[in-house]
This record gives structure tokens, sequence and C-alpha cells, in this order.
């Protein structure tokens, strides 16, 4: 059952539309953009794409705020190129995962351009509106971008929910015939051929405002299931549910295939290795590496046979990965290559973000006056207020802000990377004449070339696909270790995440199936000693009696 279904063998790539590749000159990434690099991505051998927003937007949060569910942008193109986008995918045998952001709209959707004229308005219902407090918003909930998540609207005197920005209305996920839309705009888009869908922020869409419920609402999995039912049940699309407040119990929930929700969850305990705990992303801790190895085992175990989970270190929300835990400065190439490795030896389904799979770095970002995003701007703001060094917030920024991840992609070494002929809408990162696509073509011992065979491994062995996680050594602070085992066979996982040598021991002797430095073709494991980032992917043979598989 569980090797039936065709994407627990994938690997997925997030596509970033405005940062991809601009094929017009205006500075902004576009679908024929994308449609000219497919023979790359074929090239790296991913067979699903997720497609950030393409959507009509006004773009107060970079396309998640929705205008027009059934049209693109014009800054991405047309509908003819979104038809040939799908076309030529379909002929690559890459599907397409489309965003699908329905916890909330643009306050210039339609629907809510209608619901604040009057309380009697049909799509009043649409949205969550309550009365204030005697001036003050009706809770205490706060939007995750800063401030009340309650915004005041003249025309009816009372305060509509947004969790996100302003611009970002709640959808009232109570209401059955906004429900329905819901269901018909998904209907339209897997009629037009895409492979499935990516899920914004799904777990609040069961919010309970009047109780501050957020995540994991009581309606929430109804939801789900109906959806399933309207929608793409037993169509062999794909489906991944963004989830921040997660916990195993829940993705179980999510995944668990009798239940007929969605494929997978993507949930974000792993990244939190490096926050302060009880805190917010801004407050930094250094990472914990023993508490980055619970995080994943817990999740390996608990979903084993019974859910699935997505595997990832970056996307458009996050930081660079080689920055984060890597070191992008003389390991770049090491640690990357191992930072693959421990991902993608994992179970579950690895997304890779664009610029990942060449070592992309976070922007060296110098003041304020060089973020874009609004999350970063208001925290900026709000923390000033509080009193602040802003030798503090400049850290937390450089460290975690989304801008890291969204710098154009670096395609080679020429005008702003490759990425426009015109002038980019953000910064390039300085270091793409040394960090680009073209020079990782060219390289056979690139970063490159080790995602794609991570991505043919999972392919081609079963024991990497579908084989049991099991954790070793949970108390060593420097070596994450792990074995995969499936039908008598056994894969090993080494990774030392420092720059230090560090010790590991293991009585078998493997074949070595990847590593990100030179190696014999089989080891001895025993008291291996790791040198700075060295990873490795070894079938164990020979093993000594108490380590046999
Ligand atoms: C999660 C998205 O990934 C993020 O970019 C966005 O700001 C929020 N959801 C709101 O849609």
């Amino acid at each position: 059952m569980e090797k039936e279904k065709w994407w627990k063998k994938s690997v997925v790539y997030q596509i970033y539309p405005r940062s991809f590749c601009d094929s017009n000159g205006d500075g902004i990434g576009d679908i024929n953009g994308i449609r000219s690099k497919l023979w790359y991505l074929g090239e790296l051998g991913v067979d699903v794409l997720w497609l950030s927003p393409v959507y009509p937007s006004p773009n107060a949060d970079n396309g998640y705020d929705i205008s027009d569910y059934y049209g693109v942008s014009p800054e991405y193109g047309t509908m003819e190129d979104m038809e040939a986008f799908i076309h030529e995918c379909k002929n690559r045998g890459i599907k397409i995962m489309m965003d699908l952001v329905v916890n909330h709209t643009s306050d210039e959707h339609p629907w809510f351009m209608e619901a604040k004229k009057s309380k009697d308005n049909p799509y009043r219902d649409y949205y969550i509106w309550r009365k204030g407090e005697a001036g003050s918003p009706p809770n205490q909930m706060e939007s995750c971008f800063g401030g009340s998540a309650w915004e005041y609207s003249e025309e009816t005197g009372e305060y509509y929910l947004h969790f996100y920005h302003k611009k970002q209305p709640d959808l009232n996920w109570e209401n059955e015939a906004m429900r329905k839309e819901i269901w018909k705009m998904m209907n339209y888009w897997i009629g037009m051929g895409v492979g499935g869908f990516r899920m914004d922020v799904i777990d609040v869409i069961g919010k309970v405002p009047d109780q501050e419920i957020k995540e994991n609402g009581p309606k929430l999995h109804e939801y789900l299931q109906e959806m399933n039912r309207e929608t793409f049940g037993g169509k062999g699309l794909v489906t991944v549910g963004e989830c921040w407040g997660a916990d195993v119990e829940d993705g179980i929930l999510y995944s668990a295939p009798e239940r007929k929700e969605l494929d997978m969850i993507f949930q974000f305990e792993q990244m939190q290795a490096d926050q302060a705990p009880g805190k917010r992303k801004w407050d930094l801790k250094p990472l914990a590496l023993k508490q980055l190895k619970q995080a994943f085992a817990k999740w390996q175990e608990a979903l084993e046979g019974k859910g699935w989970n997505s595997l990832f270190w970056n996307s458009h929300d996050l930081p660079r990965i080689v920055s984060r835990w890597g070191n992008d400065k003389e390991y770049r190439v090491e640690s990357a290559k191992m930072l693959a490795t421990t991902l993608h030896g994992m179970k579950g389904t690895p997304y890779i973000y664009q610029g990942e799979e060449i070592g992309m770095t976070n922007y060296p970002f110098s003041g304020i006056g060089d973020f874009a995003d609004i999350e970063s701007v208001n925290m900026y703001h709000e923390r000033k207020q509080m009193g602040c060094r802003e030798e503090e917030i400049m850290e937390s920024l450089c460290a975690k802000a989304r801008d890291n991840a969204r710098t154009p992609m670096q395609w080679d070494s020429s005008h702003a990377a490759g990425f426009t002929e015109g002038t980019p809408w953000y910064k390039v990162n300085p270091n793409f004449t040394e960090i680009n696509a073209k020079k990782a073509l060219e390289d056979k011992n690139s970063i490159f070339y080790y995602y794609k065979k991570l991505i043919s491994l999972r392919k081609e062995e079963p024991v990497l696909a579908h084989g049991r996680f099991h954790l070793l050594c949970p108390e060593d602070e420097r070596v994450f270790a792990y074995t995969r085992e499936q039908d008598g066979r056994k894969w090993l996982v080494v990774c030392n995440f420092y720059r230090e040598p560090a010790g590991f021991a293991y009585a078998a002797k493997g074949k070595v199936i990847l590593s990100n430095y030179k190696q014999e073709p089989v080891m001895q494991m025993e008291g291996m000693e790791l040198r700075p980032y060295e990873a490795m992917i070894c079938e164990v043979i020979e093993a000594k009696e108490e380590q046999k598989p």
C-alpha cells in the first residue's frame, strides 16, 4: 500500500516565480522564464514543481494575497503561458503543485470588496467580522506580521480578522457557500492539468476567533475531508498541508491515508533548533544538534506506517540553510552536501528550494533599507519601539529574514546573474560570479550533481524511499547518524555538522554509496574520524554480531 503512492519516491522543487528567471526584461521572474529553464530542472531530476503564487495580487505579501484565484498576474505572464507551461511539464513528466492560499484573500479580491460594503451584503459572511470592545479590537489575537489581528473597517464600523497583513483578510470557513467557491476553483485548476496543491497555512482554517483558537480548530479536519471529497480525492494528485502548529498526532490526522485528507504534512519542528525556547524566530540561539536530531527522529518514528512527512531545510520563508547550519565560507560545498545528505537520507518527500541545489547563501544585508519583506520591516519597527538595540535587531534579521531566500536565482556570471536583462526587482547576491548554476553544471563534483544523485537514489533504491528510520548516538552533540532498513538491507547515514573533526563508531563494514569527500569503496566503520562537515551514505555489509541488520 505504502509503496503505491508515486510521490513517495519524488523530490519536489519549489519555485518562487518572482526570483527564478525573467524572460521579458522587466526585472520580475515570470512563467516563460520558468519554461526556459525546464531543461535545467529535468537535468536535476525533480518531478514535482511547487509554484509559489502566480495569481493576480496587489503584492502586499508577494502574491500570498490573491485578488483573483482564476487568473495569472500580468507580471508573470498570461493564461496561455500558463497552459503552455503545464503542457510542457506534462511532456517532461513533471507535475505542477499549485500554491493554494485559501486561509485568506487579498482585501482587493471582489468578495472582500463586496463584503466590506454593508453588513447585509451577500459576501459579508465570507469573512470574519466582529464589533469592537469600547473602541478597541474584539480580543488580543495578534497578526503573524505584528500588531493586532483585527482591523477596523470604516464602512460598517466593525473589525475584520487577518492573521497576516491587514491586506489579507481571513476567510470564514464556517460559510458553506464560501467553501463551495473554493472547491469550484480547485476543480478548475485540476481541470487545467495541475498535479497537486500545496496548502498555505492550512492548519488555521478551522479557527475559532472568539475563543482565540487559531491552529487545529475543531472543524479543521472535517473541512479537509470535505475538500478531499469535493475536489482532488481519488485523482492521483499530490497534496501537502503547511502547518506551523502541528504535533505528530496532528501529522497523522492530516496524512493517514484512510482518513482521506491530505497526502503529507509540511511542519517546522526541526527548524526551531536555533530559536530561544518559547520565543519568536527572531530570538536566536546557536544550533542545538541534539534538539534537531530529536525533532527529526520523533517525526520519523511517529509517522512510520501511519502518515507521511515532508523533508525540507529551505523555502521562501526561511533563510539559506548553508548559511544557517552549514559554513558558507571555506566549507560551503562540503557543508551544503552534508546538509543535503542528512535530509535526503530520511523518509518522507524532500523539497528543494530554488538555488539550494547550487549552495546559494544568505544576503549580506547592511541596514533596514535592504529589506523588502513586510514581515522584516514590521519586526524592525516593532523592536525599535520596544527599545531593542539596532545591532541586535540586525543580527536577527540577517540570520532569519525571509529576504535571504528571495534574492534572484544565480544562473551565471553575466549581468544580474543571468536572472534578467533589466533591473532585478530585488538585490542579487554579490557572490553570483562564484556561485551560479552554469559553474555548477560544469563541475562534476558540484553541489548540483550531488543533489542529482540523491534524487535518483530515492527513485532507484526502495530502502531510501521506504526503509525504517533508526536514530544512532542521540546524545552526540556533533554527529547526526541514523540507519534505514528494509527487507534485510541496511543503510547508514553519517554526518558531521561541524568544522572540527568528530569521532564515530559502528561495528561494521560499509560499502560507500555517496559521500562528500573521496573515500575507499568499502570502509571499516569502527572508530572513524569524520573530517569537517563530512557526510556519507553506506550500505552496511559484514556487520559484527551486535550490529547485524
Ligand atoms: C505562509 C507563506 O509561505 C508565507 O510566505 C505567507 O506570508 C503566509 N503563509 C501568509 O500567506
